[in-house]
């Protein structure tokens, strides 16, 4: 049975899905068979999948009302399922957090972002699942990052050591269904994405 992780905010653009790519990647080269399945209705994880036109990445059509046994069965074929859930759906996004073994929810170093991670943190609580908050974009240089992160209360150990700067290769990479880590293996990108895989398959293994 595979593992499934959950990449769920609430706010718009706080970069779920570009961290799911970028984590596929890295684990189909480091020879794991992984399924994603993508539960947004803007389809951009798919619409990134179609560009790729790469078949080691499986995939899944599901829907919200399906989702949790397409995620169930996705499990059984692969080693790492990773679900693009919407979190402003509390309906859909119970029936995924029930179902999954970690949740990473990903915040960008604002006020706004760190509030609305409460009601993934708030779902996952509620059955249980282990929770994670991953700061992307992180800028630089940032008087106010020890402030914003005081605004996270209890919720500040859940917080990853890994962290994404605010890097153009990111989003660069994506204009041609590929990752930073693949435009140069070398990159800061590329960096803090193997370490944040690696943060993740600690906490899967623990
Ligand atoms: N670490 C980063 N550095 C620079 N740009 C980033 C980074 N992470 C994400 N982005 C950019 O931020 C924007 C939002 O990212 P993304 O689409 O992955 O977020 P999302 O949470 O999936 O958004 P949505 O809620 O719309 O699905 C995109 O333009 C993406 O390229
Ligand atoms: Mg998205």
């Amino acid at each position: 049975m595979g593992h499934i992780i959950t990449f769920a905010q609430q706010k718009g653009g706080a970069g779920k899905t570009t961290v799911l790519a970028h984590l596929a990647v890295e684990w189909i080269r480091a020879g794991k068979s992984v399924a994603l399945i993508d539960l947004d209705a803007q389809q951009s994880l798919s619409r990134w999948v179609a560009l790729r036109g790469d078949s080691s990445l499986t995939r899944i059509e599901s829907k919200s009302y399906r989702a949790s046994s397409d995620m169930k069965q996705a499990r059984k074929n692969h080693d790492l399922v990773l679900v693009d859930c919407p979190g402003a759906d509390t309906s859909l996004l119970d029936n995924v957090l029930r179902e999954t073994d970690i949740v990473i929810t990903p915040c960008q170093p604002s006020p706004v972002d760190v509030w609305a991670s409460q009601t993934v943190i708030d779902s996952a609580a509620r059955f249980r699942t282990p929770c994670r908050i991953l700061l992307n974009r992180v800028p630089p240089r940032s008087s106010s990052l020890e402030d914003v992160l005081a605004t996270l209360g209890e919720a500040r150990t859940l917080l990853l050591e890994s962290r994404l700067g605010n890097r153009v290769a990111f989003a660069q990479a994506f204009l041609d269904g590929r990752t930073a880590g693949e435009l140069s293996g070398r990159s800061a990108a590329a960096r803090e994405t193997r370490a944040l895989q690696a943060e993740i398959e600690g906490l899967l293994a623990a």
